[in-house]
């Protein structure tokens, strides 16, 4: 069951974050207008300050506007503390309980006062941001972006919301969205929604939805295996090549038409080591933009039990993960790294 195995990876790794630690309407609100254009951690500190000299709405609504504004600073899209303030004159004693009069309160829109609603309250709604359309478009496998499959998206999270913890569901896909299923490197080998996504079954999640490319330029999908002997990891150095001249990477190339990625990397294993790699294990996903191409990368990971057959061609090297920033990598291979690292 989707929300099941969603709240039972959240129980175990949620973030331990300010305003979780209680339900509190006002709280829950402050947190998510902070939060609809700022990070987490740059969040945090204002929250707390926030809640320290504002606890509740009674304190707000007593607040100086130009006090509120100070704390404020360095936090910017203005406009959400003007809204803040304007809001709190506007609320009555108590916190307003239902989406039409949530709505109508400057700085909430249809997300804010979904999320608002599922955490404090407990009401079975889903605020869709950016994270949790993304984890839609990629369970649903729809690559597109419309109003059609954003509707599809929102249906099939609906759908699986979680009755009993409509909050925790809300929070447990916003954690999920910027720790594993990130927009340009996935973390698919550790994801508890893996069995039942369409964009992970491709190999390609990173593909889903499409990204907006402004200029057109190739983009290759490609399949690399990070090699990993005696706790070393094999990297060979790139020569007489067009891009990326000099530096250091991971074995792997080009997934051919109808080929599978797995079927790719131990052909391109083969060929430029030597070596047969037998059911490797596929961890995830990254894309990067260079600047004449972009890659659409494929990670596996394989422990051989031999290398006595190992023949590479180019300058090469077995070296440990805690050394492996000493040497130029490129950049799409920095996001593999940050896969890899996770794995330890
Ligand atoms: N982004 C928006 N709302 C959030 C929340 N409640 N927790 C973490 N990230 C968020």
């Amino acid at each position: 069951m989707f929300y099941k195995k969603l709240l039972k990876w959240y129980d175990q790794k949620k973030r331990n974050l300010p305003w979780r630690h209680d339900r509190d309407p006002y709280k829950v609100w402050i947190s998510e207008i902070m939060l609809q254009q700022t990070q987490v951690k740059t969040a945090v500190p204002y929250f707390n300050k926030w809640m320290q000299k504002y606890p509740n709405l009674k304190a707000l609504k007593n607040a100086n506007y130009d006090d509120l504004l100070k704390m404020w600073e360095g936090l910017g899209y203005y406009s959400r503390c003007k809204n803040i303030y304007s809001a709190a004159q506007i609320i009555d004693k108590s916190f307003p309980k239902t989406y039409e009069d949530l709505i109508k309160l400057p700085g909430i829109g249809d997300y804010t006062a979904k999320t608002i609603l599922a955490i404090a309250y407990k009401e079975k709604y889903v605020g869709i941001d950016t994270n949790l359309e993304r984890i839609g478009y990629r369970q649903l496998g729809l690559k597109t972006k419309s109003k059609r499959n954003q509707k599809r998206v929102a249906m099939f999270l609906e759908k699986n919301q979680s009755s009993s913890r409509p909050g925790d569901f809300n929070e447990a896909l916003m954690d999920l969205g910027s720790s594993l299923c990130k927009a340009s490197t996935t973390f698919c080998n550790q994801c508890p929604l893996s069995t039942s996504c369409k964009a992970f079954e491709s190999s390609s999640p990173t593909k889903y939805p499409h990204p907006k490319v402004s200029i057109k330029i190739p983009i290759f999908d490609i399949a690399v295996a990070v090699i990993k002997f005696e706790n070393r990891i094999l990297i060979s150095k790139r020569d007489n090549t067009k891009f990326l001249t000099g530096l250091w990477e991971f074995p792997g190339g080009k997934i051919e038409k109808k080929e599978s990625a797995e079927k790719a990397i131990i052909r391109e294993v083969k060929e430029e080591t030597n070596l047969f790699i037998k059911a490797p294990t596929y961890l995830g996903s990254v894309q990067h933009q260079y600047s004449h191409f972009g890659v659409n990368i494929a990670l596996f990971i394989s422990f051989p039990k031999s290398i006595r057959s190992l023949s590479v061609k180019q300058d090469y090297k077995w070296v440990y993960l805690k050394d492996i920033d000493k040497y130029a990598l490129p950049k799409a291979n920095h996001k593999m790294l940050d896969i890899i690292k996770k794995l330890d």
